[in-house]
């Protein structure tokens, strides 16, 4: 999946019904294998019921497979209720439950055991992107993250946290330009295939052309403007002109 839809903490039984009928009614079904959705954990069997070819993802998982961890869900858990793949290492994550990159490698390990795909989301805050730092910061995470692996198969979510729910979009040339030189570290540095590199960051309907053209933008991460169904399908859309016009 390319284009996801990141629900966070938002959407309640019969949500997705509605939000799908309202996708279905501005985009085109037959693309919507590109599509992915990552509602809340309680969600994840209501999507499967009413189960299309949008693939379906969780936000997180356990670090550990199995056994006495209050609150957690494992990578077996999520594959049941029939996710496809996972988002790893949100800035929100790491941030409001200080998840360590130790941590973010066990949770790829543990998902790609279960045949689910990793999403990996590295980014920069705003003190180091003013210093112009972030390539080094994005190369600590993906080291601390992806070493030591082996064959694994992931896509990387770049998402500049100071982008995150502010209305404050990457420039498209600068993310074209961050994303070659992620592909180059991991193709250079880790054993890793990388399926997709997708920016997150503010994407909405207006400025998703305009990133979905950029050479190294494989698609994107939306938060806010994922939770209706019309704006995500426009966006969507937006993809679709580009990828299959
Ligand atoms: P946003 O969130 O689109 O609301 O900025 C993106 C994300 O956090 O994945």
């Amino acid at each position: 999946m390319k284009v996801i839809a990141n629900w966070k903490m938002h959407g309640f039984k019969d949500d997705y019904l509605h939000w799908y009928k309202n996708l279905s009614k501005t985009a085109d079904e037959n693309l919507f294998d590109d599509l992915g959705i990552a509602p809340p954990f309680t969600l994840l069997d209501e999507c499967k019921i009413h189960q299309s070819k949008i693939k379906l993802g969780a936000q997180n998982i356990s670090h550990l497979p199995e056994g006495p961890v209050t609150g957690e869900i494992s990578a077996a858990m999520i594959k049941n209720s029939g996710a496809d793949f996972v988002i790893l290492g949100h800035s929100e994550r790491r941030e409001l439950h200080t998840e360590t990159e130790e941590a973010i490698k066990s949770k790829i390990l543990e998902a790609s055991n279960h045949n689910i795909h990793p999403v990996l989301c590295i980014g920069e805050p705003k003190e180091i992107y003013v210093a112009k730092k972030t390539e080094d910061f994005l190369y600590s995470q993906l080291q601390g993250s992806l070493n030591d692996l082996n064959n694994i198969n992931l896509s990387i979510a770049y998402e500049p946290i100071w982008a995150i729910g502010t209305g404050d979009v990457a420039k498209p040339s600068d993310i074209n330009k961050i994303h070659s030189i992620i592909k180059e570290i991991c193709s250079r540095e880790f054993d890793v295939k990388l399926e997709n590199i997708i920016y997150g960051g503010s994407v909405n309907d207006q400025n998703s052309k305009e990133i979905f053209e950029q050479e190294h933008v494989n698609g994107a991460l939306i938060g806010g403007a994922s939770l209706d169904g019309h704006s995500f399908g426009r966006i969507a859309n937006n993809f679709f002109e580009i990828h299959n016009g």
